[in-house]
């Protein structure tokens, strides 16, 4: 019998993806070596990291302006690395869980914090709408899918200052007009991969607003630059998180997906 794991952290890849990976550990392209055990700078893991880099940008409609780039550490490390970088005066943030406090208490070391809008006066059950955003913000903060409480914005909201989106927990779950985002970022372990590596989709120009100067590894002009590849990146996650980008295109994409997630939801909920 199937298992399942309604578990709220790392998920279940799907069968293929999980073959596929477990063929490469014992032989990696029938080069005789496994994947944990190839360097990061060879051509067979080049190639890894140009199709996850061209899948990811088809599946998402990835706008040529936008560079995609990982780092171990988790979703947690872009909380105070997105502040670190883009934090001047003021951010603004929406509060709408645990994870998004989590990212506000990080970014109140590197600068103001305005919580602009916030839903825990009926504990978390809902996503704050119609707030207002001023203009003078260096960003605003959002978590899209709030993986504790299970509250998600089923839209892309508009902003006048650039946004960015935690979105650990629903990163390619449904479509999304990446366009509105300055910056996308999130822990692969729930949709993508196995924990281990973290993903960020970030707009060029955002590079030209990074407010200080920072260790090499916080900048994340370090990991556009250097392709991922200024230090060793998690080889196997990232192999991993390819195969899944794969595995979504054969079976028809984002839509597709999206589609299953919604029948799924609606099996659970209704009963
Ligand atoms: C929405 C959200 N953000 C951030 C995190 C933290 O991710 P990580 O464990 O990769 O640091 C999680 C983990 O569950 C999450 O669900």
């Amino acid at each position: 019998m199937k298992k399942h794991n309604f578990n709220a952290g790392p998920s279940i890849l799907a069968d293929e993806v999980i073959e596929k990976a477990a063929k490469a550990v014992l032989d990696f392209n029938g080069s005789g070596l496994s994947v944990l055990s190839i360097s990061h700078r060879t051509k067979d893991f080049d190639a890894v990291m140009e199709e996850a880099d061209r899948l990811f940008r088809e599946l998402l409609s990835i706008p040529d302006n936008y560079k995609i780039f990982y780092i171990g550490g988790g979703a947690s490390t872009f909380f105070y690395e997105v502040a670190a970088n883009f934090l001047g005066k003021k951010a603004g943030y929406v509060n709408t869980g645990v994870w998004s406090k989590k990212a506000i208490k990080e970014a109140k070391r590197y600068g103001e914090v305005e919580v602009l809008a916030t839903s825990e006066d009926r504990n978390f059950t809902y996503i704050p709408k119609g707030f207002a955003i001023p203009e003078d913000l260096d960003y605003l903060h959002i978590t899209s899918n709030n993986t504790i409480y299970g509250t998600e914005y089923h839209e892309d909201i508009d902003s006048p200052v650039p946004l960015i989106a935690d979105m650990s927990s629903d990163i390619l779950s449904r479509p999304v007009d990446v366009s509105k985002y300055a910056m996308i970022y999130g822990g692969a372990q729930k949709n993508l991969a196995p924990a281990g590596v973290a993903f960020a989709i970030i707009r060029e120009d955002m590079l030209d607003r990074i407010v200080r100067d920072l260790p090499t590894m916080v900048s994340f002009r370090t990991h556009v630059e250097n392709n991922s590849m200024f230090n060793t990146p998690p080889v196997f996650p990232i192999y991993v998180l390819k195969e899944t980008l794969c595995w979504l295109k054969s079976i028809g994409g984002v839509e597709e997906i999206y589609r299953r997630n919604r029948e799924k939801a609606a099996l659970l909920y209704g009963e």
